[in-house]
């Protein structure tokens, strides 16, 4: 994904009228539906005009205890800006972006503008294909080493989105279970944590956001501890009986060079291509925000990463275990995320998502 701070634009709907535009630009949208974050919250919303389409956060589906600054948030819109960006790519699009425009409402967090046909570009295609097939994988691992060198496209991923990939070493995995325990004995002791989780935890079909217990794994005895769902009191849907120690999951750190909202989108970009890079390469991965979410827990996994960058999330990742895959997380109606100003041809079927591939 290219960005620029003031685009030179020519003559963007060669070829195409404005309305085929509109439609490009609405698929990539409604395709980034299928974005993780946090918490399964969902928290964008995407306006098509003409040919710009608009990222704006919505700040309602925020988590005012576990993420006040909005950070996790931010984040998690720069991986629906990342699965938006690689759909185009991988349709045949050329366009620009522009990250957290100034002077404009501090909700719009990019504008993607559409600059005209282009060839379907052959690194996109495969990460666009993988939308559909990447779901968060919490269960153990199979006991397979992951090679390092297999984790390489994933680090070279973040790279071109501007953030790093550091893989922790095992020397270093004391020190993050650390901050992990920090960061679940600071958040698990506060009632309105607790409140706020609960809050977005559901019955499998009971909702079309937040994250079904039947998506969730036994949290045993990990490297570094998954998030504790049922610590408040929800039982976990899913059962391993391969290792139940996950000995073989690698994790790795998504590092900004900077801490402001600009970092944190650029994370959740970088953040989509790790995790789709990682479905190309038949990895499963989950995602770790506890690592982050807790300020002394933060500096803790910063100091262990040698103080360079900041960590922007954590990502566990493996060969997937035999058996049935995980329950997919559900996704909120394209409609409902999704407006289409000036397009008077749309309808409303465009909308609908793909189906989920298993
Ligand atoms: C910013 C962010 C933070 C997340 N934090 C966690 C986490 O701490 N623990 C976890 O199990 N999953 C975490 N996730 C994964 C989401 O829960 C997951 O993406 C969501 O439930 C949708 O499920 P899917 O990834 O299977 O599509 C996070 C995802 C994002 C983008």
């Amino acid at each position: 994904m290219r960005t620029q701070q003031h685009p030179q634009r020519n003559d963007p709907t060669q070829g195409f009228t404005v309305a085929a535009v509109c439609r490009l630009l609405a698929r990539a949208a409604v395709a980034a539906v299928h974005a993780p974050s946090v918490l399964n919250t969902q928290p964008w919303r995407w306006r098509i005009e003409h040919d710009t389409a608009l990222l704006f956060a919505d700040r309602d589906r925020g988590l005012s205890t576990i993420d006040p600054d909005g950070r996790l948030l931010t984040l998690s819109c720069g991986t629906a800006l990342h699965h938006a960006c690689v759909t185009l790519a991988a349709e045949g699009a050329d366009f620009t972006v522009e990250s957290l425009p100034s002077n404009h409402d501090p909700d719009l967090m990019a504008v993607v503008h559409y600059d005209g046909p282009a060839p379907p570009s052959p690194a996109a295609v495969p990460l666009a294909d993988a939308i559909m097939k990447r779901h968060s994988d919490r269960r153990s691992f199979a006991a397979r080493p992951v090679p390092d060198e297999a984790l390489d496209p994933l680090r070279g991923a973040a790279e071109r989105c501007g953030a790093h990939l550091q893989v922790t070493w095992s020397r270093d995995l004391a020190d993050i279970a650390a901050a992990a325990a920090l960061a679940a004995d600071a958040e698990f002791t506060d009632p309105a944590y607790r409140a706020e989780l609960a809050a977005w935890i559901r019955r499998p079909g009971e909702a079309r956001d937040g994250v079904p217990t039947d998506t969730l794994s036994d949290a045993g005895p990990r490297k570094i501890p998954l998030r504790d769902f049922r610590a408040i009191g929800y039982p976990s849907g899913l059962h391993s009986d391969t290792d139940v120690e996950d000995q073989y999951a690698r994790y790795g750190i998504v590092v900004t060079d900077g801490d402001g909202p600009g970092d944190w989108l650029t994370g959740g970009v970088a953040l989509s291509a790790v995790l789709l890079t990682a479905t190309v390469e038949h990895l499963a991965t989950s995602t770790m925000s506890d690592l982050v979410e807790h300020e002394t827990a933060r500096q803790a996994v910063r100091r262990t990463l040698g103080g360079v960058g900041y960590p922007a999330i954590g990502v566990r990742i493996g060969i997937p275990a035999d058996g049935a895959a995980p329950a997919r997380a559900p996704r909120r109606l394209a409609r409902e995320v999704v407006e289409v100003l000036a397009d008077p041809l749309w309808d409303e079927p465009a909308l609908t998502p793909p189906p989920a591939v298993r």
